[in-house]
C-alpha cells in the first residue's frame, strides 16, 4: 500500500480517536438493533438529526420482533423529519427477515447481514464493528475522502475498501472504525480540513495543497441535487401528508403542487418502492 507505515497510522488514529470521539449516543451502546436502526439514519441524514429522532424510533421499535409485527406504515411514520422514506420500508423488511430468518436477533456474520434488505456492505460492516465488536473495515464518504487524501489519488472502490481492510487492526475494530470515521468527520474534512490537526500528517500524500484527491473519489459523496422542485421533494409532500391520513387519488396532484402527469408517475414510483399502496381511489401508507 502507498502508506508505507501502517502501524505509524494505526497508533496514531487509536490514539486520537481515544481522546477525540464525540460522545453520541449510539457509541453507548452494542445493542446491534439500535446500532442497525442508527446507521441506516445516519447514512443520508445529519448526526444532530439523528441524535433527536433515534429515541423516538428506539421508543416505537425497540427489537427487530416489534418492527416485524408493525405495518410499515407505522415505521414511516415514525420517520418523520429524517427524509428518504424508502429507508424506514427496508428496515421494515430487514426487521422481519431477522424475525423469520433469526429468531428475532441481528446476525453478525457478513453475508447474512449483506442479505438483509436495505443492508449494503458500509451497514453490514458498521454492524459488525459497533455492535458485534468484530473485525470489519467500514467504508463511508468521510474515510472514502480520508484514503484518496493519504494516498494522494484518486480511488476506485475497490481501491479504498482493499486500503481500509489493509489499515484495519485485528483488534479493536470498534476503536478503530469510529475514530477513522471521525478524523475524517472532524479533521479531514470536506472543505478547509485542519491539517494542523492531524494526527497522520506526516502520512498524507496530500496535505491540503493543490487539487483535492477526494473529489470523485470512489466512497466519496457527490453534491446533492437541488432538492426544490425535485421529485424527491414531491414525494416527500406526498408522503407526509399520508402519514396523517389516507388521500383521495383526486387530491395527489394538488398536494404535491404539480400536474397530473407528473403527479402519476410520481404516484407510480412511490407505489413501486412499497410506500404507498392505492385501494378504492385512495393513496395511503401500507
Ligand atoms: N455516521 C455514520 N456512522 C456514524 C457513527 N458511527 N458515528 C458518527 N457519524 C456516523
Amino acid at each position: 500500500m502507498a502508506v508505507d507505515n501502517p502501524s505509524h497510522l494505526r497508533k496514531q488514529v487509536l490514539s486520537w480517536g481515544t481522546s477525540n470521539l464525540r460522545d453520541l449516543p449510539w457509541r453507548r451502546t452494542r445493542d446491534p438493533w439500535t446500532i442497525l436502526v442508527s446507521e441506516t439514519m445516519l447514512q443520508q441524514t445529519q448526526v444532530s438529526r439523528v441524535v433527536e429522532r433515534l429515541p423516538v424510533v428506539l421508543n416505537e421499535f425497540p427489537d427487530p420482533a416489534t418492527c416485524a409485527a408493525s405495518t410499515v406504515g407505522d415505521v414511516v411514520t415514525v420517520w418523520a423529519g429524517l427524509g428518504y422514506n424508502r429507508r424506514p420500508v427496508m428496515l421494515h423488511r430487514a426487521a422481519t427477515q431477522i424475525v423469520s430468518d433469526h429468531a428475532g436477533a441481528v446476525p453478525s456474520g457478513l453475508k447474512d447481514l449483506l442479505a438483509l434488505p436495505g443492508v449494503g456492505p458500509y451497514t453490514a460492516r458498521a454492524v459488525r464493528a459497533f455492535a458485534f465488536e468484530l473485525s470489519a473495515a467500514v467504508v463511508d464518504t468521510n474515510i472514502g475522502r480520508f484514503y484518496a487524501r493519504i494516498h494522494g489519488r484518486k480511488l476506485s472502490a475497490r481501491e479504498v475498501q482493499q486500503f481500509a481492510d489493509e489499515a484495519a487492526p485485528e483488534d479493536q475494530p470498534w476503536l478503530w472504525n469510529q475514530s477513522i470515521m471521525e478524523l475524517g468527520a472532524l479533521v479531514c474534512t470536506k472543505r478547509s480540513p485542519m491539517c494542523d490537526a492531524c494526527p497522520v500528517v506526516d502520512l498524507c500524500a496530500w496535505v491540503g495543497e493543490g487539487d483535492d484527491p477526494a473529489q470523485g473519489s470512489a466512497a466519496v459523496s457527490v453534491p446533492q441535487t437541488r432538492f426544490e422542485g425535485s421529485d424527491r421533494q414531491l414525494r416527500g409532500r406526498l408522503v407526509d401528508v399520508l402519514r396523517a391520513s389516507p388521500l383521495a387519488l383526486s387530491e395527489i396532484a394538488a398536494t404535491m403542487q404539480t400536474d397530473a402527469d407528473r403527479a402519476e408517475l410520481i404516484l407510480a414510483g412511490l407505489q413501486g418502492d412499497g410506500l404507498v399502496v392505492v385501494k378504492d381511489r385512495q393513496a395511503r401508507l401500507p
